[in-house]
């Protein structure tokens, strides 16, 4: 079943002569539980296509559902509880809240929604599983790079959503623990079902998802894993 439709999607930024086309005509599909790698060179428009499906972004032109849902025609509440309850997001550049230390962040898309539970449990095995429950109780100007991008991984599966969207979430860390956030996400989207759109530059890790989609200053190029089209 589809649980990402996106059809026809084109964003422009700004106007006349400075006009810059991110997104042109993009289409795809994206099915529960596959994990599917977004590749492309800067520029591209791999952040812009990952915003405008997390709805933190509009486009110009086009039609984005999830499970269903178009989620242009959501009244701004709507979509942020719906963003909320569904869609993990691990952004570029973390967007930790610098205010709150790293168990707080994490909790904090839960905590957001009154009457859920936070679990605890679930929250202290992922920090364990990042190997970052040792800073729990630390602000993220005192983490390295790579710890907090590994708050931030945390904290985008910390809610169980159906849908992870994640912008370059292993793009600070070495390959150890590359290969570990990696494994995370995919016994993660096995054991809840979850499906993972995620942008990386490293051709291993986008052989070893499911499916590569592939753009190129702001046109879909690849939809397959062979090169090739999807179906
Ligand atoms: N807010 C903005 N205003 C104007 N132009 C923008 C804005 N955001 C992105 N762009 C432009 O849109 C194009 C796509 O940018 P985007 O950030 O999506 O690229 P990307 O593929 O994520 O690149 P990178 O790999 O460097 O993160 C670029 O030409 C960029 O300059
Ligand atoms: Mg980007």
């Amino acid at each position: 079943m589809a649980i990402l439709e996106i059809r026809n999607l084109s964003k422009n930024y700004g106007k006349g002569e400075n006009q810059v086309k991110a997104l042109k005509h993009i289409e795809f599909q994206i099915n529960q539980g596959e994990f599917v790698a977004l590749l492309g060179t800067s520029g591209s428009g791999k952040s812009t296509l990952l915003n405008i499906i997390g709805g933190l972004d509009t486009a110009a032109k086009g039609e984005i559902k999830i499970q269903g849902k178009n989620i242009a025609k959501l009244k701004a509440k709507e979509l942020a509880i719906f963003r909320r309850r569904n869609i993990g997001f691990v952004f570029q550049n973390y967007s930790l809240m610098p205010v709150l230390n790293v168990y707080d962040n994490v909790a904090l898309p839960v905590s957001f929604d009154r009457g859920r539970h936070i679990d605890h449990a679930y929250i202290k095995q992922l920090l364990q599983d990042l190997k970052i429950w040792d800073k729990r109780t630390k602000y993220p100007s005192e983490l390295s790079g790579g710890q907090q991008q590994r708050v931030a991984i945390a904290r985008a599966l910390a809610n169980k959503p159906s849908l992870i969207l994640a912008d370059e979430p292993t793009g600070n860390l070495d390959s150890k623990t590359t290969n570990d956030v990696i494994s995370l996400l995919k016994t993660s989207g096995k054991q809840y079902n979850q499906t993972i759109l995620m942008v990386t530059h490293n051709e291993i890790i986008a052989q070893s998802c499911d499916r590569i989609i592939r753009i190129e200053d702001g046109f879909l190029l690849e939809n397959g894993k062979d090169g090739g089209f999807y179906a």
